[in-house]
């Protein structure tokens, strides 16, 4: 297997620890170990005081699965399998469940790898686009015309990265009856759920709707613990978990000691680390929005429903490459151009959940005052 270049990660590689500005992260604002383990329960941080460090158990510990299984309606500790970030979870899902010839739908423009994964396990990959004329909504008359008699999977991600508008409640049960019929499972990339505007109306996840449904979740976006690297599916299929596991024992083995007893201290303050991030994305919108309306010549977006990130069209004169390589090389700030997504070179990303948003917002403006449109 050759897997093809995973261009964000490349372009990420280049930039993300140099350029002083990132304006395009997808992960909220982070915290320090020791502001983590202030939120601490006395039994969490009896745990994390006495950690031992040998390994853990393949499908992540119990009482961290048991943690987890609580942000679902329905399930339980043995519904959840932990991986090293929702990286790892994809990777060990599409192998384990896909084969060369299988029929997959995608949704697209996506993170790379859950268009690249299945196609380099051979399968026939169809990718439905996106369109900004349709408000990027998943269109799931568009999957129906598409689904075939051995359409194995359906891969969607909602909240979506980059446009951030998400699929609701009736969408994804007319979906899920579609499938049904067909016996074909749906993967959902879940990473941002929970994250957004605090007034948004979060629909279920796939995972507590569908038998076949696997959703993806991660500490490294809503709770902005990228680095702790736990990552995890939920499904109420027994078989695939099985099987998630068996591959698990090729890849990782088990997830890092330490970073299970700090998810889980992030888990049980779920509310206090949400609604402090879901707070920084209600400001940083607001700023954005001002400044789309002070640049309306240059800028337009479809206002994203849910996690951090937006996509941005750009009316300059040249190419997005063209113009956030100028601006990360003149002020500093990053922008993640659409074409990193195979998307055009009319759109870039935005990333809206770090308190530093606007430092990195007023850098854009002066570049802009500067002639640097
Ligand atoms: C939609 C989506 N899925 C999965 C991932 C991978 O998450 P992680 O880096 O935590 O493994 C990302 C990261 O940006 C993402 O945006």
């Amino acid at each position: 297997m050759t897997f093809p270049v995973f261009k964000l990660e490349e372009y990420f590689t280049h930039y993300e620890f140099s350029a002083p500005y990132l304006l395009c992260c997808s992960d909220a604002q982070t915290l320090s170990v020791s502001e983590l383990v202030a939120l601490a329960d006395d039994e969490c941080r009896d745990k994390w005081e006495r950690l031992s460090l040998g390994y853990t158990e393949v499908s992540g510990s119990p009482s961290l699965r048991q943690d987890i299984a609580a942000r679902y309606h329905g399930l339980r500790a043995e519904n959840i399998v932990c991986f090293a970030g929702a990286e790892e979870g994809i990777f060990t899902v599409f192998s384990s469940l896909l084969r060369k010839g299988d029929h997959v739908i995608v949704i697209t423009p996506c993170y790379q790898s859950l268009r690249d994964i299945p196609r380099t396990l051979g399968c026939d990959v169809t990718s439905i686009d996106l369109l900004e004329e349709e408000k990027w909504q998943v269109d799931v008359v568009k999957i129906k015309h598409h689904l075939r008699d051995n359409t194995r999977l359906v891969i969607i991600n909602t909240p979506h990265n980059p446009t951030g508008q998400m699929m609701d409640q009736e969408s994804l049960k007319t979906l899920i009856n579609m499938l049904r019929t067909h016996g074909t499972y749906l993967f959902s990339d879940e990473v941002y759920f929970h994250l957004g505007p605090s007034d948004t109306q979060w629909s279920s996840q796939v995972a507590e709707m569908y038998e076949r449904g696997i959703s993806l979740n991660v500490m490294s976006k809503a709770y902005g613990l990228a680095g702790l690297r736990i990552g995890w599916i939920a499904t109420q299929d027994k078989e695939i978990l099985q099987k998630c596991v068996y591959f698990k024992h090729y890849t990782t083995i088990c997830n890092a000691a330490p970073s299970e007893i700090l998810a889980q201290i992030a888990l049980r303050a779920h509310k206090t680390i949400l609604q402090r991030n879901n707070h920084i994305i209600d400001k940083n919108l607001e700023l954005f929005e001002a400044f789309l309306e002070k640049y309306k010549n240059l800028f337009s977006w479809i206002k994203p429903k849910g996690s951090c990130t937006g996509f941005v069209h750009y009316y300059g004169h040249e190419s997005v490459d063209d113009f956030a390589k100028r601006l990360v090389q003149k002020n500093g700030v990053l922008l993640l151009p659409g074409s990193i997504y195979d998307a055009g070179d009319r759109y870039f990303r935005v990333g809206f959940g770090r308190k530093n948003f606007s430092d990195g917002l007023s850098r854009l403006e002066n570049f802009l005052a500067e002639g640097g449109r």
